[in-house]
């Protein structure tokens, strides 16, 4: 009797642990140490940015519902900051990460630990380096899963992969290579090589041994695998040979699920996808290859493939080390990288669940209407000096025309303070200022403006937002990413985005929810999303070399009436600028 009890007494215990735990979360403590390493690639050594001495940086993983508390320590000699690339940030504007937008970068021997709550999300984020180019080697993968007991809404599969992270990788050190771009307005040196979770694979030069990234499956399995595309300037197609994705999340937000042999994936995206394996041992290895998709010209991107190996445990073998050279080894076929129409027929697959249970909250009234050009641009040469950009000009890239010039002082800071004079103006402009025929032939004065301005919400306004791309130095897809806020991807088209007929077309029953979007390559896409999150918000192309210069710009969201819709205060070890 008394045991009977007490196992009853145990079981109450537990379920209720079980369901306190479901309700608030728990929290989750890492440390992240900035530090030096050396890797070597592709035959050249270079010493990197880290964190903890790792590359790719260390997995996150929480659960919807947790709170994280992350312990950023820099012991290297460049500032540093870090940004949760797609977590909401629910009024914790202070832990979001990008240098002079919410905070003044982590100094050498400083401390800052982001605090925040993963709010209605639940799938696959990263996590990333915000300042110059240290994404290319400070990232990794943040993996949200669903609440304690709450299953998934596909077939649950037998197991979880190792997540693919894409990355890019150069010879020589991105910061000197940045740095010298800026110099003289020119281009940026294009990458060596891309990466799955820091390899490159056999296809290139110089590496082969231990260089390649291997995922081990049996056969006649569902496999939940996690891709992130960390690199820095390149949209990538994704294939494994022989095998079929079925694509259920992105950006941490269910979707209906669809099947593609290939899929595209852009800098800041993230995408689930379930790979079913063959019903047998097949007796081959499978490679998978992502490599570019732009519509520039060749040799200005980098236009290789990186490689790597799917393979099954050979059930006649009795060693877990399976990978045979004997067995024949597939490869996939990619587009060809120029196929915009892929990419579209691709993108325009992607809907929203849209079920009781993970509703699409598509603002159905709309309250400011903003329409945003989105592309590339000049500014002249200083007087004094050679510039490397087109016909002796420096390389800019605007939004509205606005190259966004950064403070020396955080966004977020000023605006809480109300001290932003010298800092920012709230006068962004809502449209273009001087109209043109945005994809026709380009205007001749390819000049843009700077300044740091922002265009000021107020709190729970419902946006839309028609980004237009130009064809000023030619027209080019540009994955935007906004900070703060999932939006709604209501339409997209080519040429000149009509006011008047378009919005007819726009899908506000089961639109894609995202935080990073693909303007695409001579053509338009129309957002919409609900300012419900109060703070300054970052929005720019994460092609980085675009990001670099100028193409961003902020949102600052003010704060509600009620207590529950005000942006909290500072953390007390904020670092200084
Ligand atoms: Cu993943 Cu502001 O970036």
């Amino acid at each position: 009797m008394a045991i009977s009890s007490g196992l009853h007494c145990s079981l109450l215990m537990a379920t209720l642990t079980l369901l306190v735990v479901q309700a608030q979360g728990i929290t989750r403590h890492y440390d992240f140490n900035i530090q030096m390493a050396n890797v070597t690639r592709l035959c050249g050594t270079k010493s990197i940015v880290t964190v903890n001495g790792q590359f790719p940086g260390p997995e996150l993983t929480a659960r919807e519902g947790d709170r994280v508390h992350v312990r950023v320590t820099n012991h290297v000699a460049h500032n540093m900051s870090i940004h949760w690339h797609g977590i909401r940030q629910m009024r914790t504007g202070w832990a979001d990460g990008p240098a002079y937008v919410t905070q003044c970068p982590i100094q050498k021997g400083q401390t800052y630990v982001y605090k925040f709550t993963i709010t209605a999300q639940r799938g696959t984020l990263w996590w990333h380096a915000h300042i110059s180019w240290f994404r290319s080697t400070v990232y990794g993968a943040i993996v949200i899963l669903p609440k304690l007991g709450v299953p998934y809404p596909f077939p649950a599969p037998h197991k979880e992969l190792t997540p693919v992270i894409f990355g890019e990788w150069w010879l020589s050190d991105t910061e000197a290579i940045v740095n010298t771009a800026l110099k003289v307005g020119g281009a940026p040196n294009i990458s060596d090589a891309f990466t799955i979770n820091g390899l490159p694979g056999p296809l290139y030069n110089c590496s082969a041994k231990g260089n390649t990234f291997k995922l081990k499956v049996e056969p006649g399995k569902t496999y939940l695998l996690r891709l992130i595309n960390a690199a820095l300037n390149d949209e990538l197609f994704f294939s494994v040979a022989n095998h079929t994705l079925t694509v259920v999340e992105v950006d941490a937000v269910y979707v209906k699920p669809f099947t593609v042999r290939t899929l595209v994936i852009s800098p800041g995206q993230t995408t689930n996808v379930l790979l079913a394996t063959k019903p047998a041992y097949p007796g081959a290895n499978f490679y998978m290859f992502a490599r570019p998709y732009s519509t520039i010209r060749p040799g200005t991107f980098d236009n290789s493939t990186v490689a790597g190996i799917l393979e099954y445990r050979n059930p006649g073998s009795l060693s877990s080390s399976s990978f045979d050279k004997a067995l024949p080894i597939f490869k996939p076929m990619l587009p060809y990288f120029n196929d915009t129409n892929f990419v579209t027929n691709f993108t325009t697959k992607l809907r929203s669940l849209a079920t009781k249970q993970y509703p699409a909250a598509v603002p159905q009234a709309v309250d400011r209407r903003f329409f945003f050009t989105i592309g590339l641009g000049t500014l002249p040469c200083p007087k004094n000096m050679t510039c490397q950009g087109p016909n002796g000009t420096q390389f800019a890239a605007a939004v509205n025309n606005v190259s966004l010039v950064l403070p020396t002082t955080a966004l977020l800071q000023s605006h809480f303070t109300g001290l932003t004079s010298g800092v920012y103006a709230a006068n962004f402009p809502a449209m273009p200022l001087s109209p043109f025929n945005y994809t026709g032939t380009p205007p001749n004065n390819t000049h843009v403006a700077t300044g740091t301005k922002l265009l000021a919400l107020s709190f729970n306004t419902s946006v839309e937002l028609v980004m237009q791309d130009t064809s000023i130095l030619g027209i080019e897809s540009h994955p935007l990413h906004l900070h703060g806020f999932n939006f709604f991807v209501v339409g997209q088209g080519f040429g000149n985005y009509d006011a008047v007929n378009d919005p007819a077309k726009f899908n506000l029953v089961d639109p894609v929810e995202r935080n990073t979007v693909g303007v695409p390559a001579g053509g338009w896409v129309a957002i919409r999303f609900l300012a419900d999150n109060p703070g300054v918000w970052f929005m720019h192309c994460h092609l980085e070399v675009h990001t670099t210069w100028g193409l961003r710009m902020a949102w600052q969201v003010q704060d509600g009436s009620k207590p529950s819709q005000k942006l909290l205060p500072p953390p007390s070890d904020m670092p200084k600028c």
